[in-house]
């Protein structure tokens, strides 16, 4: 398991501090579709990701209990987070969604001898199968969506899990309203600004605080919420059915 790090309050006003400084900064530069996004930096991404998020990527497996079989992985990318799973759950039966068919390539190449079911989709479209799952893990994808398109994806993970099924994301939490609020403003202001058709998604961060997250992971039925690792603004959470 790894060690949480928890910002102290003067190291949360220099993020703050900085935040603003870059928001301000990249003021004009465009937003930029989703899977679009993900093609363009896909010869980077993975160097990049490991660079950021390593000793979660390699410790994530830690979070899941013991026996697991099935697993649906939400945005599951090029699957940097399943290397730690399958070394963990050999025989894991893992589904993976996904919307850049970019990204799944990679992940196919990497881990065919694992046969994962792989579905190139939007995971607010798709239908998942109801009470099949053992768990569902998300790893650094759900901070691009407001509170209606995350309500309704928890909801849909709720009813995919099995009973006493539980799901783990680790992604990027707020540290507190107002950097909650301005990524929302900066969003809005990019979505208005950008030609992308109001139909498809853009790559623009818009974390939520945790108390906003754990709402809305209970308003979609999960029992009990915990933090099981944060480390600035990255957290752990399990969501419990
Ligand atoms: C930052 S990457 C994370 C990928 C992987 N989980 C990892 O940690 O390396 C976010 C992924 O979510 C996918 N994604 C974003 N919105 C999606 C949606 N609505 N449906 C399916 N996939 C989506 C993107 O295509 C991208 O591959």
């Amino acid at each position: 398991m790894l060690e949480s790090k928890v910002r102290t309050p003067e190291e949360t006003a220099r993020y703050m501090a900085e935040l603003k400084a870059w928001i301000h900064e990249e003021e004009g530069t465009p937003a930029e579709e989703m899977a679009a996004f993900f093609a363009k930096r896909l010869e980077n991404y993975e160097t990049v990701h490991l660079g950021q998020w390593a000793p979660e990527y390699e410790h994530i497996a830690d979070y899941f209990d013991a026996p697991l079989s099935k697993i649906l992985d939400l945005g599951c990318g090029t699957g940097l987070e399943l290397e730690a799973m399958y070394r963990r759950f050999p025989n894991l039966e893992v589904t993976g969604i996904d919307l850049s068919k970019d990204m799944m390539a990679k992940l196919e190449e990497k881990y065919r001898e694992k046969s994962p079911r792989l579905i190139l989709a939007d995971y607010f479209e798709f239908p998942f199968e109801e009470s099949f799952y053992d768990a569902a893990l998300s790893f650094e994808t759900l901070h691009h969506f407001k509170y209606g398109k995350k309500q309704k994806i928890y909801e849909k993970l709720f009813r995919a899990l099995r009973p006493g099924g539980y799901y783990i994301e680790c992604d990027y939490i707020a540290c507190c309203l107002e950097e909650e609020e301005i990524c929302q403003k900066r969003y809005d202001r990019k979505r208005k600004e950008s030609a992308i058709p109001e139909d498809q998604f853009i790559h623009i961060d818009i974390p939520l605080t945790l108390e906003h997250q754990t709402e809305l992971m209970k308003n979609a039925g999960f029992q009990r919420v915990a933090v099981l690792y944060e480390n600035g603004g990255t957290m752990i959470l399990k969501a419990e059915k």
